[in-house]
C-alpha cells in the first residue's frame, strides 16, 4: 500500500476515528478541524496550565529536540542510572498493552508521536492508533514524523482530562510521561477507564515519590517548583483498582513508576 502524505492531506484514518468521537465532540467544520494534518478539537481553547513542565511542551523548541534528546535525558535522570532506557520503555508499553493486529489503541498525551507511531505498526492495517495531545507544536511534529503506511493513525488535539471519545471505544490506552502534568490526573484516569472496552489494558508511566524522608523533601520541592505532581507509591495502583482494573502491576524505577492493569 502506498504511504499516505500526511502534511497536506486529510488523515486517512479520520473516518474510522470519527466513529469513536462523542457526538458533542465532533467538529462542525470537519475539513477546517483536520486541515493541520491532525484533528483539532480545541481551537483557541487550552487545558489549564500546571506550570513550567507543561508550558514547555507548547513551545517550538522542545518538540524539535524532544524525542532525540529531551525525553531520553530527562527520563534517565528520573528513572535512575540503572533504570530502563527508551528501548526498554517501548518494550514495557508493548507488554502492558498487549497489542495485537486489529486493536484500537489510544495514546494519551502522545507528544510527538514517539510511541503512537510504533503502536500503529503493532495493530496493523485493521487496527487503529489515535494519539491525543493538547500541544499544536508537538502534534505538528507528530504528523511530520509519522508516515502512516497503513492509513491507521490519527492525531487529535484535545484535552486528556476530558477525553472526547465514546465509552468503550479502545482496546488499550497508554499514558506515558504525562499524568503528573495534568491539572486533574484522577479525572484523566476516570476517562481512560471509561473509554476502554471490558478486558482493555492500560499502561501508565509517571512520577513516584520516594519513601526515604530526606529525599521526599527534595522531590516534593522539585515537584512543587515545576508543576510536576509527585504521586505516592500506591496512589496510581490504588486509583486503577478503584476504577475497576484487575491484574494491576507496578514497576518502580528511581522517581518513576510503570503501572499496568486490565479493565474488568
Ligand atoms: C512529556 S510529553 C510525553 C510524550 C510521550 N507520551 C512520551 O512518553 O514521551 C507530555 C505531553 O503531555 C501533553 N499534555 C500535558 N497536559 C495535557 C492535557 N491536559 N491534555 C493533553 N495533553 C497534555 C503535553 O503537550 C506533552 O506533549
Amino acid at each position: 500500500m502506498a504511504a499516505t502524505t500526511r502534511a497536506s492531506a486529510v488523515p486517512a484514518a479520520l473516518d474510522r476515528a470519527l466513529a469513536l468521537l462523542k457526538l458533542d465532540a465532533r467538529p462542525a467544520d470537519l475539513q477546517a478541524a483536520a486541515a493541520p494534518g491532525y484533528l483539532d478539537l480545541l481551537g483557541e481553547e487550552e487545558p489549564t496550565s500546571t506550570g513550567i513542565g507543561q508550558d514547555l511542551m507548547l513551545t517550538g523548541v522542545v518538540p524539535m529536540i524532544y524525542e532525540r534528546w529531551w525525553r531520553p535525558a530527562l527520563g534517565r535522570v528520573a528513572k535512575g542510572l540503572l533504570g530502563p532506557g527508551m528501548a526498554d520503555e517501548h518494550r514495557i508499553a508493548r507488554l502492558l498493552l498487549g497489542l495485537t493486529p486489529g486493536d484500537g489503541v489510544l495514546d494519551v498525551a502522545c507528544g510527538p508521536g514517539n510511541f503512537t507511531r510504533r503502536f500503529a505498526h503493532l495493530v496493523g492495517q485493521t487496527g487503529l492508533a489515535v494519539g491525543i495531545d493538547a500541544s499544536p507544536t508537538m502534534l505538528e511534529r507528530a504528523v511530520r514524523d509519522s508516515p502512516d503506511p497503513f492509513g491507521n493513525l490519527l492525531y487529535v488535539r484535545g484535552n486528556a482530562v476530558e477525553l472526547p471519545f465514546r465509552d468503550r471505544s479502545f482496546d488499550a490506552v497508554c499514558c506515558f510521561a504525562a499524568l503528573h502534568l495534568f491539572a486533574k490526573p484522577f479525572v484523566a484516569l476516570d476517562h481512560m477507564a471509561r473509554v476502554l472496552t471490558p478486558g482493555g489494558r492500560v499502561a501508565v508511566f509517571t512520577s513516584c515519590r520516594t519513601r526515604s524522608a530526606p529525599l521526599r523533601t527534595v522531590d516534593g520541592l522539585v515537584g512543587a517548583r515545576s508543576g510536576i505532581r509527585m504521586f505516592e507509591h500506591d496512589e496510581i495502583t490504588g486509583a486503577l483498582a478503584e476504577r475497576g482494573f484487575e491484574d494491576v502491576r507496578q514497576r518502580v524505577s528511581g522517581l518513576t513508576q510503570f503501572v499496568g492493569g486490565r479493565k474488568a
